[in-house]
């Protein structure tokens, strides 16, 4: 059996074709531009994103069953005949929709929402995305007018051009602030208070209803890249935990079969795992907003001339040396909310140059994860070594940091793909077939001294991003 594993992340796609016996074979990698329009708006071309997922299943050849993981929260408005994107894909980053947000709280709103959609108020999630397409884009009234608006998350969009099947899964849907929790159907209230017309929405399935098919496979599993990789890594019981760190860091711990409201009281976000038809499992997740994308930034910056410069690092750490850096290029994501947060280095000496930064801004991206790690330890007891993956996993000074300073110990894999390996195991699970997890060698990395330590430093510096507001010119 060869079940091919889409991956359709914020910066890239990518492919891995998988066999039952635990095999993965990288197919191939795209990357998308990402643009910035304008201060805090983030977007992507949706044609370009189905040309590079279209190319990958051709690279791949004939296989049995697909599963198309996806981005989370990014959507788009297209056209039902043509199939045409109506705007660009408005990304999760994208915090455009900040003000309409912020009108919504100041109406009383914010407790409708956080009933129904077990959600914040925040542009992170689509719902106010739609709305503002709606609102602002000609193009997409006019299609509203003329019955033929599609509105959703992008699984929905390369679904429907690809596939020939409109639809969306629950747990991506539990993503958007338009679903209701309690019945996992889209909520007339909540689309109403948006400004989202529910008619033009897809249809909620579970996570392996089957999708349609492409060029002749099957599109057995559709699911958000995190949840795919929680069920990659194995986690199937509540308190299993994992880490991804992609474009953002994202900690997700199984809870079970019951909805987790009173997580969302210390800013973690109550989601569905997944739903397979029979039982909906629930988890609850806590992400850091910037992290793949602020060694990015770094990159963009010249303030790393290669990935290499975030591993030949000083022995001892940045904090130590009275050097912090709070990167919340989009503001701050959970425990805190604060998305007008301003990223920050405090510290500088004139003895530092751009290698300093580097390593201050991996130290930043490993406390922010310890503050979220920290925030999910209070609700459910954490397995003893959490396992971790993407981009900066394998960085060993930064898990060795983030070990430190979580005083928590994580389990790192020679095999990186767990969305991919996540997904594939769904889409075989659609034919009523198992796959087994690819083979990889692991190691554990866990605290070599007492980091609670920097906590009072970096809790500062959270409050001084948290505080300052650049006044406009
Ligand atoms: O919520 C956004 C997240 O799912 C995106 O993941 O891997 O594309 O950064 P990634």
């Amino acid at each position: 059996m060869r079940i091919l594993a889409i991956d359709q992340g914020t910066t890239s796609t990518r492919a891995i074709l998988f066999s039952q016996t635990g095999d993965a074979r990288h197919i191939g990698s795209r990357s998308h531009r990402n643009e910035y329009p304008r201060h805090g708006w983030v977007e992507q071309d949706a044609n370009e994103l189905a040309v590079n997922i279209m190319s990958l299943i051709e690279a791949a050849g004939p296989v049995d069953a697909i599963g198309l993981a996806n981005q989370g929260e990014s959507c788009l408005a297209w056209d039902s005949v043509t199939k045409e994107p109506l705007s660009p894909i408005i990304v999760w980053q994208d915090t455009r929709t900040v003000q309409i947000l912020e009108r919504m709280a100041a109406e009383g709103l914010e407790k409708t929402v956080r009933r129904r959609a077990a959600l914040p108020l925040d542009p992170y999630f689509s719902a106010a995305k739609l709305g503002w397409i709606v609102a602002n884009l000609p193009k997409a009234a006019a299609a509203l007018k003329a019955g033929r608006l599609r509105l959703g998350t992008t699984d929905a969009f390369f679904l429907d051009r690809l596939a020939d099947c409109f639809a969306t899964d629950r747990a991506t849907a539990s993503r958007t602030s338009l679903m209701n929790m309690e019945t996992g159907e889209w909520d007339e209230e909540l689309c109403r208070l948006f400004g989202v017309p529910l008619e033009c929405l897809p249809p909620i399935r579970s996570n392996i209803a089957g999708f349609g098919s492409i060029a002749g496979a099957r599109v057995g599993a559709s699911i958000v890249d995190q949840q795919a990789a929680l069920y990659g890594h194995g986690c199937r019981i509540a308190g299993d935990a994992k880490v991804t760190f992609g474009t953002g860091a994202f900690a997700l711990t199984v809870t079970g079969t019951s909805l987790k409201r009173d997580a969302l009281e210390s800013g973690l976000l109550p989601t569905v795992a997944w739903d397979l038809g029979d039982e909906t499992t629930y988890a609850i997740d806590g992400g850091v907003q910037d992290a793949g994308s602020a060694i990015e930034w770094a990159l963009r910056a010249g303030m790393a001339r290669s990935l290499l410069d975030f591993e030949i690092l000083e022995p001892t750490t940045a904090v130590e040396r009275g050097l912090v850096f709070i990167p919340a290029f989009s503001g701050l994501g959970c425990p805190t909310w604060d998305r007008s947060a301003s990223p920050l280095i405090i510290g500088l000496q004139p003895s530092m140059d751009r290698r300093d930064i580097c390593q201050a801004l991996l130290e930043g991206v490993a406390f922010l994860t310890s503050q979220v790690l920290a925030a999910i330890g209070n609700h459910c007891a954490l397995q003893e070594h959490i396992p971790i993956d993407g981009g900066i996993a394998a960085n060993s000074y930064f898990v060795q940091f983030l070990a430190n300073c979580s005083g928590r110990s994580f389990r790192v894999g020679s095999f990186a793909e767990q969305t991919a390996a996540g997904v594939a195991s769904l889409a075989a699970l659609a034919l009523g077939e198992e796959i087994d997890p690819p083979r990889l060698q692991q190691f554990l990395v866990g605290p070599s001294l007492d980091g609670a330590v920097w906590s009072g430093i970096f809790n500062d510096a959270i409050c001084r991003a948290r505080g300052w507001r650049p006044a406009p010119l």
